[in-house]
């Protein structure tokens, strides 16, 4: 894991603010890093692979980590991001899966999988609460902190009028369910620390690719857009309640 920036101890960089972008892969998570970095600001980055051509030209602003996201590499990031001292006053953590080269979402209960189910509740549900334990350490500062994590309308269990879709959908409810507990906890012990789950709408990335032949145009968003409406959003969140499940138009999800 190579971070190079901001060893143990190093004065310089302390009471920096930076902002940090989990699943930084994502096409959404790509818009809102740049839209940061064309701000001015400083970001760290963490996704599978590290894009090397983004902090190439990012003027030494951009700093890239790479995880498995086992809970053991999620721990060794936040454990060197404690001793950094940097300070983070957003988080947003992107990851989600819908599909892959070996799943796609179930049509019936005859397609559903164990399998399957446990896969994507991995990846949607347990690695971002993982971060957010890590993380608790992380953000210990008296600077208020918006930690967004990527949910998405289709884990309301109260607007699930459809049906199917059932590891993304439970999996989405499962990361609601696991955050509202999360910001309670905090609350405690880091008030400075407010929860948003945000749904994008329909956005054109990989992960709506194959099922965008059915969406109009208009309400098909592009990753600058969505970007552009959450940091916007982000901004001006109400500080009384601790977590907030919100849609790209800043419009409260039904839980
Ligand atoms: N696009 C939409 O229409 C839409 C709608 C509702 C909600 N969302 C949510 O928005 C978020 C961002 O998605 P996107 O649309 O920007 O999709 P995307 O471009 O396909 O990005 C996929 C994200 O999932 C992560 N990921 C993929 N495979 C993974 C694996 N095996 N293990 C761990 N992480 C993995 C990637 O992490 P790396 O950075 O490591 O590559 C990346 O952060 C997701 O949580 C998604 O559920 C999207």
């Amino acid at each position: 894991m190579p971070v190079t920036r901001f060893p143990p101890g190093q004065n310089a960089v302390e009471e920096l603010m930076q902002h940090l972008v989990i699943g930084a892969g994502s096409a959404i998570a790509a818009a809102i890093i740049d839209q940061y970095l064309e701000a001015g600001d400083s970001v760290v980055a963490v996704s599978r692979s590290i894009n090397s051509g983004a902090m190439a030209t990012a003027n030494g602003r951009l700093e890239w980590l790479q995880s498995d996201y086992s809970e053991e590499s999620i721990q060794r990031i936040c454990n060197r991001l404690r001793e950094s001292a940097l300070v983070f006053d957003r988080v947003f953590i992107c990851n989600g899966i819908l599909h892959n080269a070996h799943l796609a979402p179930e049509k019936r209960l005859e397609d559903v999988t164990t399998e399957q189910l446990t896969e994507v509740m991995q990846i949607n549900a347990f690695q971002p609460i993982n971060w957010v334990k890590h993380l608790k350490p992380v953000l210990r500062s008296k600077q208020h902190c918006i930690l967004t994590a990527f949910s998405a309308r289709i884990g309301s269990i109260g607007d699930n009028g459809r049906g199917g879709w059932y590891a993304y959908r439970a999996s989405k409810a499962a990361l609601n369910m696991l955050i509202k507990s999360a910001a309670i906890e905090y609350q405690r012990e880091r008030r400075n620390v407010q929860f948003l789950l945000f749904h994008p709408g329909t956005t054109d990335t990989p992960l709506s690719k194959p099922f965008q032949r059915s969406v109009p145009p208009d309400k098909l968003f592009s990753p600058a857009f969505v970007a552009k409406q959450l940091l916007s959003i982000i901004d001006g969140l109400d500080r009384e309640l601790s977590v907030h499940y919100l849609d790209w138009q800043n419009t409260a999800i039904e839980w």
